[in-house]
């Protein structure tokens, strides 16, 4: 995804427009670009990789001028380069855009036969090549937009200005979120109401279809169907503080250690303490009598989702689906008459996930999101969503955002499974204890991570490292595995113990650290024999492990980690933030770029 902004003022634009392009960062760091309006003229700055670069040539070129839109790219179409950078456009007009436009082959085919002469790859550029033919033939720019969008296709949000409107810019939404933020004498427009944090609080959330001309005393908003409609301004809960770094080095880092207290958040939204009971929200089924769940999400999303297909099975006893996104949307899924969904996505954003969602939608199924952003169009779209809890998540890995996913799932699967009369009061008693408790062993164990320093730095030697894990902690192997993968560029595989002896056993030699995740429990003999197999073999064995697991385990593994004793139904909480704190470790000593990993974008928005 990219991140795109505008701004329609009375003080310069281009200082204002960096530093919301700072806080959209996140969303796409292969090149950056501005464009403003200087006494009706558009000009623009753009610069290849990430936005330093931008800074740079800003600092040799001033951009004035009191109106204007700035860009942050994810390349689709066309290579990272500056010539592809955004803004695209014309003398007459200039876009930015997030999203794809599916039919800009075709578009680009009709312009071209007419004469119209392209200058970059991207699908961005049919866009301003469209506005530019009909404004050309004497459009207004509200007739070039309302002519230009319905020949779109696809996902888009854009943000434009023309030259001769000194204080206008248009705004259209289509897939991709916008929110307009209200300023005095000032107007702006974001991808994310954290981009526009330090500039206002005050939105207005573009929905799906909408455009709107925004000028700096407010902004008019259009249907798909060129209707007059209003659009409510709210106040977000983001303030500018929100989205820093504090003292910390990396925004990874700081999530790592907002665990604690994300997950206390969350769970005290989804626990009654003085009961020891779930609470759970309004649901759009009714979890007693649903034939089945189909749970779905993409990257570390799915790895929660995985999990939480264990929980709901084992605590309340539903037959559950669970499937990547962007398999299960191609699949085509058999599912039941009254059944639901449950999707997860920190952003609410993922393309696939969003596709998925709409499809199970189509197919009856009652759709619950578990989703971290209010307002995301997943919230939106769900007939019922639950919030994780956990703030802005900044870092392309994810983190915080993870575990308050696992926290919502464990609710669920407890409330679910009261509510279908398998899970005693005493029970559920004893496991919402278990996971109010999980915020202090977090804040334990992020406070003695020296082990997993130490752990870092065998594991930054390696070229390829195993992940080990039994029932609900082979999904955090995964996610092991993943965020090895994703931040130090190191090759992960993450299997189930069990199946070691079926196939990737023979990997093991002293070159492959092998890391399992065998705290004491039910599965914890059967995991390790499956450790003593690789040991045997010469494999090196490294594990996390509790107290209780740690003695016989220092038999044969070469390190031992020891974290909080805990009921194996939130071992797996417990167990993702030593796996996410080993890739964040290795990322510092490789050097690699931790909250912008190459190729890498925070949600992804295109297929
Ligand atoms: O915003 P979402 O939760 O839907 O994002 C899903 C994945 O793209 C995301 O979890 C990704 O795998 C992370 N970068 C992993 O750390």
């Amino acid at each position: 995804m990219c991140g795109i902004v505008g701004v329609v003022g009375r003080v310069d634009a281009a200082p204002r427009l960096l530093e919301a392009l700072r806080r959209l960062e996140y969303r796409g760091y292969d090149s950056a670009g501005i464009a403003t309006l200087v006494n009706g003229h558009i000009e623009r700055r753009r610069a290849e990789g990430k936005l330093i670069n931008l800074e740079h040539v800003l600092d040799r070129h001033a951009l004035p001028g009191t109106t204007g839109i700035g860009h942050t790219r994810w390349a689709t179409h066309g290579a990272p380069t500056e010539r592809n950078a955004h803004p695209h456009g014309t003398t007459r007009v200039s876009v930015v855009h997030n999203g794809i436009i599916e039919n800009h082959a075709e578009l680009r085919a009709e312009l071209e036969a007419e004469g119209v002469v392209f200058e970059t790859e991207t699908d961005t550029e049919t866009v301003a090549r469209l506005l530019d033919h009909h404004l050309a033939a004497g459009a207004t720019p509200e007739g070039a937009t309302s002519a230009t969008l319905k020949r779109l296709n696809g996902a888009f949000g854009l943000a434009m200005i023309f030259a001769g409107h000194g204080r206008k810019m248009i705004a259209a939404r289509r897939g991709s979120p916008l929110a307009v933020g209200y300023g005095e004498e000032e107007m702006f427009v974001g991808s994310d109401a954290l981009a526009l944090a330090p500039l206002t609080r005050r939105i207005a959330y573009m929905e799906e279809g909408d455009w709107a001309v925004v000028t700096d005393s407010g902004a008019q908003f259009f249907d798909a169907e060129d209707r007059k409609v209003e659009r409510a301004v709210k106040l977000t809960a983001f303030s500018g503080a929100a989205v820093g770094k504090g003292n910390y080095r990396h925004f990874m880092e700081k999530e790592l250690h907002e665990h604690p207290v994300v997950l206390g958040d969350t769970l005290r939204q989804y626990i009654d303490p003085s009961s020891r009971a779930a609470v759970l929200p309004e649901l759009p089924f009714d979890p007693a009598v649903v034939p089945r769940l189909t749970l779905s999400a993409c990257g570390s999303a799915y790895l929660a989702a995985q999990v939480g297909r264990y929980w709901f099975e084992q605590i309340a006893r539903i037959p559950v689906d669970s499937d990547i996104a962007s398999e299960l949307r191609y699949r085509e899924p058999v599912v039941p008459k009254g059944g639901a969904a449950v999707m997860v996505s920190q952003s609410g954003e993922t393309a696939d996930t969003l596709a998925a969602l709409r499809l199970l939608k189509q197919l009856g199924q009652k759709v619950l999101s578990v989703v971290n952003v209010d307002e995301s169009s997943m919230a939106r779209e769900s007939d019922g969503k639950v919030l994780t809890v956990a703030g802005p998540e900044i870092g392309v890995a994810s983190t915080k955002a993870f575990t308050a996913q696992l926290a919502v799932l464990a609710c669920l699967a407890l409330g679910f499974g009261r509510a279908r009369g398998v899970l005693s009061a005493e029970d559920e008693a004893r496991l919402t204890a278990a996971l109010l408790e999980v915020p202090a062993h977090a804040a334990a164990l992020l406070e003695n991570g020296e082990d997993i320093q130490d752990l870092a730095r065998e594991v930054v030697q390696a070229r390829d490292v195993l992940f080990l894990g039994r029932g609900s902690l082979y999904p955090i192997a995964l996610e092991g595995a993943l965020k090895l993968k994703e931040l130090s560029y190191i090759h992960a595989e993450g299997y189930a113990a069990g199946e070691m002896k079926h196939g990737p056993i023979a990997l093991i030699d002293p070159a492959v650290p092998v890391i399992a995740l065998c705290p004491s429990g039910p599965l914890f003999e059967k995991t390790a024999s499956n450790l003593q197999e690789a040991a045997a073999r010469g494999g090196r064995i490294m594990v996390f492990t509790d107290a209780i697991g740690a003695p016989s385990l220092r038999r044969f593994a070469e390190r031992v980690v020891v974290l909080p004793t805990v009921d194996p139904f939130v071992a797996p909480i417990l167990h993702a933030i030593p796996v996410q704190l080993l890739a964040y470790h290795v990322a510092v000593l490789k050097g690699t770029d931790v909250d912008q990993p190459r190729n890498l974008a925070k949600a992804v928005t295109v297929e």
